[in-house]
């Protein structure tokens, strides 16, 4: 029954935070959100999302009905609504650093432990270098009135922007790092329904929870790199590795998920966690065994400037003055996230060696018009394309693929197209007379 379920606090509601709160008062938990900026809160409060994600509006509205769901700002609020309080607060790379900015983290901990009177848990969900679940434990039991009544625990997040809900609400696996058996109670209460769905859970310690995270971020930046790296032999060599990948995917050993070759990774969380890894690693002494994360990481930046290479050489090696039209600005489709977006950087070089450029993206704009006012933005694909020498695709979104090359080459004053993510039918483009190409293929 309801009285049994453990009350949750969540604090931070960015991407992550706000989902999780919304998604663990839809499966009914008495559920507040805190976060400091009062902004967030507000909008939050009046029944809106602060971000981009499907589906996600619609459950916020849902749950504010049933009453389960608050807001706040204040600290000594949540502490006293939770038995278990999620920390959900970012940690972005050190400007000028590779390592992971702990801010947040130790002022969320800070703010929370101040007022923790009564025996609780605290979870981790933060991405965090390996050893801070470690120091936050000292810092709860030397900072809460409650001393050692209360306990840290770590649970990492694979949530995707794009697919947050699908992830939060069902995920592929659960993890839950603890020092005792108290706490991993707390947490198989705190997941009750999603356990109930048979979620395969791994309950280890602290640390190990807090390397699955970037283990697994690292392992998926790697394999696309490792196909990237593969696109740069088949430019080599012409072959095409469209059909490499294609035939590296049947063997179910290696799968096809996460070999899409093309512009590269970027977004909020696969490239800093890739840095913070290794930089961490450094710090304590075994960076030689993840020295290969600077490769990956490299393979992928070449990624970048190998696009703009193949744009120059579609002009007859000129881009200065150039009427260049970019599909795409979020850093994945389904998104609004402008966070390392590979879209925005080719945007921007191309911008600074004297290209007319023009952007447009289905749902980024207005994030991308703030960061990077010096850029022009159009309404639509066939509008940045009005009269442009060169089309470049950024961001596979759907609408992209659908585009007739016919209709597009009504507006082009020239029909030629980069397609940095392999999302078109080349076939077909050609066949309208584009000259088409796509890293990797000849
Ligand atoms: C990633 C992980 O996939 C999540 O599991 C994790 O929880 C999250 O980071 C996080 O740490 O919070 P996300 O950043 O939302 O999720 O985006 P992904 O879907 O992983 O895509 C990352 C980047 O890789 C995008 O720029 C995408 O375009 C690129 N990508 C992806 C490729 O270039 N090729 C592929 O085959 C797949």
């Amino acid at each position: 029954s309801d009285a049994a379920l453990p009350r949750l606090t969540v604090i931070g509601t960015g991407y992550l935070g706000a989902t999780h709160a919304i998604c663990m008062a839809s499966l009914g938990y008495e559920v507040v959100g805190l976060d400091v900026d009062a902004n967030k809160i507000k909008k939050l409060q009046s029944g809106e999302v602060p971000f981009f994600e499907p589906g996600l509006p619609e459950l916020l509205a849902k749950t504010m009905e049933s009453g389960r769901l608050r807001f706040t700002t204040s600290y000594e609020e949540a502490a006293a609504h939770g038995d278990v309080h999620f920390i959900c607060v970012g940690t972005p790379q050190q400007p000028g650093s590779d390592a992971c900015d702990l801010t947040y983290v130790d002022a969320a901990v800070r703010g929370l432990a101040a007022h923790l009177t009564r025996r609780c848990l605290v979870v981790g969900k933060s991405t965090v270098p390996v050893g801070t679940s470690a120091r936050l434990s000292d810092m709860l039991r030397e900072l809460a009135p409650a001393g050692d009544e209360v306990e840290l625990a770590w649970n990492p997040e694979f949530l995707r922007e794009g697919f947050a809900v699908d992830d939060t609400l069902r995920p592929d696996r659960l993890v839950f790092g603890v020092a005792s058996d108290w706490a991993r109670d707390r947490l198989h209460e705190a997941f009750r329904p999603i356990l109930d769905l048979g979620t395969p859970t791994v309950v280890t310690d602290l640390p190990t929870a807090e390397l699955v995270k970037v283990a697994a971020n690292s392992f998926l930046a790697t394999k696309i790199s490792y196909i990237n790296a593969m696109a740069e032999i088949c430019e080599a060599t012409g072959a095409d590795v469209r059909d490499l990948a294609k035939a590296l995917a049947y063997d179910d050993r290696i799968g096809g998920r996460f070999l899409q070759p093309g512009l590269g990774f970027g977004g909020g969380c696969l490239p800093k966690d890739i840095r913070a890894f290794a930089h961490r690693a450094e710090e304590i002494g075994v960076g030689q065994a993840v020295s290969f994360l600077r490769e990956v990481d490299a393979i992928n930046r070449r990624r970048r400037s190998r696009t703009i290479d193949l744009v120059r050489e579609l002009l007859g090696g000129q881009l200065d003055g150039k009427r260049i039209a970019c599909l795409g600005a979020a850093f994945k489709p389904n998104s609004d996230d402008i966070r390392d977006a590979p879209a925005l950087d080719v945007a921007r070089t191309m911008h600074g060696l004297g290209a007319n450029v023009r952007v447009y993206d289905p749902a980024a704009l207005d994030n991308a018009r703030r960061a990077y006012p010096e850029l022009r933005y159009g309404t639509s694909a066939l509008d940045v394309a009005q009269d442009a020498d060169v089309v470049v695709l950024l961001t596979e979104w759907a609408e992209f693929r659908e585009i007739q090359p016919s209709a597009l080459a009504q507006v082009v004053r020239n029909r030629r197209i980069v397609d940095g993510r392999h999302a078109l039918d080349a076939e077909a483009w050609r066949a309208e007379g584009w000259e088409y190409r796509a890293l990797g293929s000849p």
